[in-house]
């Protein structure tokens, strides 16, 4: 659900016409909806109610300090991949004991940092990373908690590129030898196990994947137990899917519903880190119609966003929905919908019905708030999108558009070539 909605023929972002937003701010132009994310945000604290939990929202999905900002004020804590997200979460005014920090391949000085910060746990994803840990820790004179990332071996049955949980993945650590990490782990000075954590991808339209992985991991609770292992905080990822298209994804409500019963004999506090079904559909990108023009056998619509802007089409070959900003009656047609860029993968979507736009109409591609900005690239030396926050009749600019200025910012000519 979000709100972004048809007024008579005229899309809104809440109780502003986009028509309105792209005349001041232009185009590319993110928009975000204030009243969808609290509201997704909300649909989490309101069914997990019922545990202790934390819910560490996934920063990489969209890390916009006013998305950031929102969140936390609204008790939301972090879940990050990097010392800049940490650096960002921090920034937006997230309590660090309300973060953790997952990722195989954390730099020794982003693992300081953390440590610096006291954090609320690393989720570790190896043994010689634990070790690297321990190693840091006890050279600042700190103890580290940690969480050792678990790979399930479940199919969240997604695109395999954001299958996380797989025998085959880079991600965490074999189930199978969990427990002798863990053992280790209790012996390590520098370290204190806090909890146990697993993510098995992104996308997920299924509650049975969840389902599944949890129970593999609550035998291994036991297994820890019985060890002498106690553990506090249960991290079971993000990864619950949005609707694009028709998808019919669970709500969290039902995630809840389901793992609820199963967490009840264990004194364990729930960590969650949803990411795109925070933010997923609470934003989209508006672009203007540059050119349309006929091919040998289709019909392009070139727009102003291209695959830097915004980028799961071209790599996941991604459906977002797109919608013409004012309605407009009659003929339809397909086409591929395609930015400016130089490469035929330049597409926002392809043999699209849509109505016969023309040159200077705008187009508003749907459910981009997660994995658009974020993974927004200068490709083509293109300056990045404008991003906008609509809450009710107000709007704020949250991040300027990137000027040609910004292009060339900290690079240097050798003296040598000035000559
Ligand atoms: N926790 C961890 C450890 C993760 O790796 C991720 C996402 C999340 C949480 C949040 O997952 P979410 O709730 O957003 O599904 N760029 C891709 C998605 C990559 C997801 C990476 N990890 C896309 O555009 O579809």
């Amino acid at each position: 659900m979000h709100y972004f909605k048809y007024k008579g023929n005229i899309l809104y972002a809440e109780d502003i016409p986009i028509n309105v937003l792209v005349e001041q701010y232009g185009t590319p132009l993110y928009i975000y909806s204030a009243k969808t994310l609290r509201r997704h945000l909300k649909a989490y604290t309101d069914s997990l109610k019922a545990l202790p939990h934390i819910i560490c929202y996934a920063v990489k999905a969209n890390s916009n300090a006013a998305i950031l900002r929102l969140l936390g004020s609204m008790g939301a804590g972090a879940d990050v991949v990097s010392g800049g997200e940490l650096y960002r979460a921090l920034r937006a005014g997230i309590p660090a004991g309300k973060i953790v920090y997952a990722g195989v391949g954390k730099r020794d000085d982003e693992i300081e940092y953390a440590l610096r910060k006291r954090i609320l746990m690393f989720n570790v994803e190896s043994i010689e990373e634990l070790e690297n840990i321990n190693h840091i820790a006890g050279k600042i004179k700190k103890t580290a908690p940690v969480a050792l990332r678990i790979n399930p071996d479940i199919d969240p049955e997604t695109h395999p590129y954001i299958s996380t949980g797989l025998k085959k993945n880079k991600f965490g650590i074999p189930i199978e030898t969990a427990l002798e990490f863990y053992k280790q782990a209790k012996q390590m000075k520098h370290i204190r196990v806090v909890g146990i954590h697993k993510h098995i991808g992104s996308q997920i339209t299924k509650v049975n994947p969840f389902v599944d992985a949890l129970e593999r991991i609550l035998i291994l609770v036991e297994h820890l137990k019985q060890e002498g292992i106690h553990i506090n905080y249960l991290d079971i990822g993000g990864g619950l899917g949005i609707r694009y298209n028709d998808e019919e994804p669970p709500h969290p409500k039902e995630l809840a519903k389901q793992i609820i019963p199963l967490l009840k004999k264990h004194d364990l506090t729930l960590v969650v880190e949803p990411g795109r079904s925070i933010v997923g559909n609470a934003g989209i990108l508006v672009t203007r119609v540059l050119y349309t023009k006929a091919g040998f056998d289709r019909k392009f619509i070139i727009v102003d966003a291209g695959m830097n802007d915004l980028m799961r089409p071209s790599l996941y070959n991604a459906f977002h929905q797109i919608l013409p900003v004012k309605k407009k009656r009659g003929k339809k047609v397909f086409a591929d919908v395609v930015g400016p860029i130089c490469e035929t993968g330049d597409f926002l979507a392809k043999g699209r019905e849509l109505p016969d736009v023309r040159r200077n109409d705008f187009l508003a591609v749907m459910s981009a708030g997660a994995y658009g900005f974020s993974m927004s690239s200068n490709y083509n030396s293109r300056p990045r999108p404008a991003e906008v926050l609509v809450d009710g009749n107000m709007h704020y600019l949250i991040r300027e558009r990137e000027t040609y200025r910004d292009l060339v910012r900290g690079e240097k000519i050798p003296d040598t070539l000035k000559e």
